[in-house]
């Protein structure tokens, strides 16, 4: 006899069920491999991180944008793990799980709802163009075979890559989905403005320990923020550094500008390095939620952040360690899915 909590998504609508039964679970997922693509396109990894360090190095803005689509593909919706539930009322269900399944790249359409609205996504996720390039590219090499889920995963440890952290080495054979969820968007990507048990409850969800939500909060070393995701801090906060308030309010007005932008580490921001932590320990973290990880020496993962600030080698290897084990979150594989020819679209 088990208990569980199962959440049962169709493509437009979705229930919650407390399912109670005394009966077999059997879980059908394939397993993701580093050569899944040898044999039907050996030149699938190469065309990726090839496309992914131009664009890095024509802007490394984008090493960041590209690492955050991935993050915010595998922290929301739809991997079908087909879950075959045979109880003892005969029951037979599929239900649909979330991963890296590339439906953070699915468009809204007249009969469609995507992620890209969601309040997380909207007016700030970007790389779109480089990942569409690349998607074009595999499909005149090999045609319906790399999935845009995959191209994800290999342009955000390639993107890691370029900028001077340390690659993972990235397993394939994820397949993309054909649903998406706005609400799940909403609901699961963690907010700016969460305080640190929010963070750790966020990142819980998605079976990440506290010590890895600090190591992966890391990602913000690189990258640039809006001035309405920040304005609170530097203008109401105290824990934050006088001189660095006053530098942001310059470029970020108490009322207006907020799409102007300011990097989270303001001096190597193109630099995948251990700065951000040691921004924190200054009290120079840019959004609320980063300064939350170091409060005043005391804090449950203060610790943790003091470490990295002073040992660049252990973040870069427990960080490419926490993205490999993101980038396997409940994969859609098999003949689930599908592979996308347009990474916008579901397949007509
Ligand atoms: C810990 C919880 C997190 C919160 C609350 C958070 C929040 C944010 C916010 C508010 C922005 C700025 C968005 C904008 O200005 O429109 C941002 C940017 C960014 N985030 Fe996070 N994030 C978190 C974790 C992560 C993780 C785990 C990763 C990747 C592993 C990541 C990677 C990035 C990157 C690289 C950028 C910069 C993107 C760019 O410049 O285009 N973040 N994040
Ligand atoms: C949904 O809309 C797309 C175009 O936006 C169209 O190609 C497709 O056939 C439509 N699907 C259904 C089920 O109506
Ligand atoms: C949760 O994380 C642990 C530790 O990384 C891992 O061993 C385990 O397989 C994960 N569980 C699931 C369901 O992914
Ligand atoms: C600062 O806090 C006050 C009081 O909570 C609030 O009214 C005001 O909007 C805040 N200012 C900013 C810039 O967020
Ligand atoms: C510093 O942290 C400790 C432990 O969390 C707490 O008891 C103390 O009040 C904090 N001091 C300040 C100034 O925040």
């Amino acid at each position: 006899m088990a208990a569980s909590f199962v959440s049962v998504s169709f493509p437009s609508f979705k229930f919650k069920y407390l399912l109670i039964f005394t009966c077999l679970i059997g879980i059908v997922s394939a397993q993701l491999s580093t050569k899944f693509y040898d044999k039907t396109c050996p030149k699938a990894v190469k065309t990726i991180t090839k496309a992914v360090d131009e664009a890095v190095s024509t802007e490394p803005r984008m090493g960041a944008s590209l690492l955050r689509l991935h993050f915010h593909d595998c922290f929301v919706q739809a991997s079908l793990i087909s879950l075959i539930i045979l109880c003892n009322c005969c029951m037979s269900l599929n239900i649909i799980q979330h991963g890296c399944d590339a439906s953070v790249l699915l468009d809204d359409t007249a009969n469609f709802t995507g992620e890209k609205n969601s309040f997380p996504n909207a007016n700030s996720l970007r790389g779109f163009e480089v990942i569409d390039n690349i998607k074009s590219a595999l499909e005149e090499l090999c045609p319906a075979t790399v999935s845009c889920a995959d191209i994800l995963a290999v342009a955000a440890s390639e993107s890691v890559g370029a900028l001077g952290g340390q690659r993972w080495n990235v397993p394939l054979g994820r397949r993309d989905s054909i649903t998406a969820s706005l609400s799940e968007a909403n609901s699961d990507l963690p907010a700016p403005f969460l305080d640190l048990s929010g963070l750790i409850t966020a990142f819980a969800k998605k079976n990440f320990t506290t010590e890895e939500m600090v190591t992966l909060s890391g990602a913000h070393t690189i990258g640039q923020a809006r001035c309405i995701l920040f304005r609170n801090r530097i203008y109401n906060e105290t824990n934050i550094d006088s001189s660095y308030a006053a530098a942001l309010q310059a470029a970020c007005p108490f009322e207006g500008g907020d799409d102007n932008l300011s990097p989270f580490d303001t001096k190597t921001s193109a630099t995948f390095d251990n700065a951000y932590y040691q921004n924190l320990v200054n009290l120079k973290g840019l959004v609320h939620s980063d300064q939350q990880l170091f409060v005043n020496g005391s804090g449950i993962t203060d610790g943790q952040v003091s470490r990295y600030s002073r040992n660049l080698g252990n973040f870069k290897k427990d960080f490419s360690d926490a993205m490999l084990k993101m980038s396997m979150i409940t994969p859609l594989t098999g003949s689930d899915g599908q592979i996308r020819t347009n990474c916008h679209f579901i397949n007509a």
